[in-house]
């Protein structure tokens, strides 16, 4: 069988048919990811030597990228023993997936098409996670999508989800028409690696649209209970929509000391706050991107945009975190 080794000099063996990331997974060693679906490009690992194959598409990886060694865990298999210049995130040692019951406890709607969901665990679920990952919940007739958890890592007995209808999506028909309260679902997690790493000192950038703004609510809730020495030297957040509805949470929803600019693409002509872009309201105030660790949720779209625009403007390419809302049916 295959074996893996990681740039730290951890390794793992890896069955074909498994990809990497899941045999990793297997072995307790979390490698970065979000989609698991060769979708948000999270995964890309660069390879240093081994030959590995593609178990599906991988839509996010350019042909440049992959010429120059470039692959995605999340859809190669090893097909000789394989190493790879990247190394596992020790944060979430200890913190597994596992599948557990849950039951609606509130469904609120928070604007004309976002749903605002708690969770209720069973009692000693024992369910743990870090702010800005994500849950599978497994509805009605096993459909299984993808959302963000925007609750407080500390709160364990519920977990708060915001959910963005898809205009005849299967998951969205049963948010928005036929769930109710008390419904029995089941769901997986937690899952990705999208969250807060060392800040001290730092000038901590939240960038998110739509219902992105989900585990960038988790995040303000940690940022706001670490000790004085791990705190950012700055924390700010723009957030994107369309129109003011779309921005379902005002500035009084954000602790103290975070700046927060809304950003609007279709406002009329009464709104007098910033529009267009996220990306493009935080360079249009010419920031110094020296200091700056940047973590980006909602489309792929402006994750893509604001990485070209935020590293062509000076801040450091290993500093910009991002979770891709890609389809996850
Ligand atoms: C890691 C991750 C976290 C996510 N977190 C959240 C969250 O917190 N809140 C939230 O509202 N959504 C989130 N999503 C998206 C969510 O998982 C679903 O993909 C989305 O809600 C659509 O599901 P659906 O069943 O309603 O539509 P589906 O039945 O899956 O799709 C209906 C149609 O819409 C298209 N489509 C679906 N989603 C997208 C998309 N994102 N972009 C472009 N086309 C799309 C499909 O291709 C299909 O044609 C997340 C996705 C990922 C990968
Ligand atoms: S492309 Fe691999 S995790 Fe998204």
């Amino acid at each position: 069988m295959p074996i893996v080794t990681l740039a730290n000099g951890r390794s793992f063996s890896a069955d074909r048919g498994t990809t990497v990331l899941d045999a990793a997974l297997a072995h307790g060693l979390t490698l970065e990811h979000s989609c698991r679906t060769g979708r948000c490009g999270s995964c890309k690992a660069q390879v240093l030597g081994g030959a590995s194959v593609a178990l599906r598409d991988e839509v996010s990886l350019t042909a440049e990228e992959a010429a120059s060694g470039w692959i995605l865990t999340c859809t190669r298999e090893a097909e000789t023993d394989l190493s790879l210049d990247v190394e596992d995130l020790s944060a979430l040692a200890g913190i597994s997936p596992k599948t557990l019951p849950c039951r609606i406890d509130t469904l609120e709607l928070v604007a004309p098409d976002v749903m605002k969901v708690t969770l209720r665990l069973p009692p000693n679920a024992g369910f743990a996670f870090l702010a800005g990952q994500y849950v599978d919940v497994i509805g009605p007739g096993g459909i299984k999508r993808s959302y963000s958890l925007a609750s407080d890592m500390r709160s364990a007995g519920q977990l708060q989800l915001h959910v963005k209808r898809v205009d005849g999506g299967a998951m969205s028909t049963y948010w928005f028409e036929q769930a109710k309260t008390n419904d029995l679902l089941r769901f997986r997690g937690p899952l990705g690696t999208f969250f807060l790493r060392d800040l001290a000192g730092l000038d901590v950038i939240f960038l998110a649209t739509g219902t992105g703004y989900a585990p960038v609510h988790s995040m303000l809730m940690n940022l706001a209970a670490l000790s004085p020495d791990r705190r950012p030297a700055s924390a700010s957040v723009y957030w994107g929509g369309r129109v003011p509805q779309d921005l379902y949470a005002d500035a009084s929803a954000m602790p103290a000391n975070v700046r927060f600019t809304p950003v609007l693409s279709r406002a009329d002509a009464s709104w007098a706050g910033a529009r267009g872009h996220v990306q493009d309201a935080l360079l249009a105030e010419r920031p110094s991107l020296d200091n700056a660790a940047v973590y980006a949720c909602g489309s792929d779209a402006m994750i893509h945009s604001a990485r070209s625009a935020l590293t062509a403007a000076g801040m450091k390419p290993k500093r910009f975190y991002a979770d891709a809302f890609v389809s996850s049916n």
